[in-house]
């Protein structure tokens, strides 16, 4: 069976879905594999690379003449049009907020696999490219929000006086939250968090933050997501969390509620609480954004605080981030084709989960 690594047209994006070292893998299970010119070049691989790796190079409609095409981002209605009836599609599909493409797809034929919907349970933690994704991002939020910053995160003690640590407030300790804690301690910095699911608390404290306990007002959560916070604990979390905005040099915002816009976490009368100076890196930008002043792509600035409307953050460390989205692309084959010929058993859960359309049915 035949995969193809589409090049990423979508504007921006340098990463590519599979690496050569995995390219090298997919083909030792029995698969032939071909590279869309210059595919891995935003990333740094090569076509020589994937060519050393055994795989074929190949350009224009030839790029998908294959059995299975892979891309990170849902393809284009044109990209569809292009694909050979009876074939597999993979790579992210957001199938609940893309309707048209995920009709494209059934009306070509093909089967089409979410790496989006794959559930979230143990087994498949090793192929969930948006925790791979995330936690590189959250990395990144950091290093890009003290970019923004015009002062440092340690304690810094010198002859010509003492620097007191920044301090850094995250909305939201999922993945990406979680790795923005554990990056803001490790730059020096004094960290707290909060979240609406009380499960984080521990998580929180372990990586050495405080958590900000939002008390009277319970959010929870379904499916290890949460759900949409209520304007009672909306209320509850001002309160809880005002002090350590009115203080905090630099605050991450995370959050996110699957299928729906991303909560207004701080409005306008809150970013006027905040210092002269101050940063917001919102990583829910995109997704409508967790500030009421947030622009995705934009850095907005109140006059006294700057509000960075991050966008695909993975993006920015490509190298990293296509070796661990390959990385679950090998995983997911592992399960889906172990042979070099996939395979789709419905009765499994993570195949149930992430097969959108199969020979050409809408399954979801
Ligand atoms: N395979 C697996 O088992 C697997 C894989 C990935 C994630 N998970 C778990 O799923 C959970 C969510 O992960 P995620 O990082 O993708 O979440 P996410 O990106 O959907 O959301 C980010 C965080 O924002 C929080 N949030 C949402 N609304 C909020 C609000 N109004 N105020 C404050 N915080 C708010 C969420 O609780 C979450 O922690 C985590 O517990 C994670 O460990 C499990």
């Amino acid at each position: 069976m035949k995969i193809s690594v589409l090049k990423e047209i979508r504007s921006g994006e340098n990463r590519v879905s599979i690496t050569p070292n995995v390219a090298a893998q997919l083909i030792k299970m029995g698969y032939a594999v071909q590279v869309e010119t210059q595919a891995g070049q935003g990333a740094h691989f090569t076509d020589e690379m994937y060519r050393e790796a055994g795989a074929q190079v190949a350009s224009g409609q030839e790029a998908f003449e294959a059995d299975c095409c892979v891309q990170i981002h849902p393809p284009t209605l044109e990209q569809c049009g292009r694909l050979k009836q009876g074939s597999v599609w993979i790579s992210q599909l957001y199938h609940l907020s893309n309707a048209e493409t995920v009709e494209a797809l059934a009306k070509q034929g093909v089967s089409a696999v979410s790496l989006d919907a794959i559930p979230r349970i143990s087994r498949a933690q090793s192929m969930d490219v948006l925790s791979s994704q995330a936690n590189l991002a959250g990395y990144r939020a950091v290093i890009e929000g003290a970019g923004h910053l015009d002062r440092i995160f340690p304690l810094l003690m010198t002859a010509a006086g003492t620097v007191t640590p920044a301090k850094v407030l995250i909305f939201g300790a999922g993945v990406a939250g979680l790795q923005a804690i554990a990056t803001a301690k490790r730059l020096g910095a004094v960290v707290e968090a909060t979240d609406v699911r009380p499960e984080t608390k521990e998580q929180v404290e372990s990586l050495g933050g405080k958590f900000i306990e939002v008390k009277g007002a319970e959010v929870g959560s379904e499916g290890g997501y949460a759900k949409e916070a209520s304007e009672e604990y909306r209320k509850a979390q001002r309160e809880a969390v005002n002090k350590s905005l009115a203080q905090a040099d630099l605050v991450i915002t995370t959050a996110l509620v699957p299928g729906k816009k991303a909560p207004l976490l701080i409005d306008e009368e809150q970013l006027g609480l905040m210092k002269v100076g101050s940063v917001v890196l919102d990583m829910a930008a995109e997704q409508g954004g967790n500030t009421a002043k947030t622009a995705a792509n934009e850095v907005v600035n109140t006059g006294t605080v700057r509000i960075v409307g991050a966008v695909n953050l993975p993006s920015t460390m490509s190298t990293n981030a296509s070796e661990l989205f390959a990385r679950n692309i090998w995983e997911l084959l592992k399960l889906l084709g172990p042979k070099g010929e996939l395979d789709f058993n419905t009765e499994d859960e993570i195949v149930d989960g992430c097969l959108i359309v199969q020979n050409g049915n809408k399954r979801k």
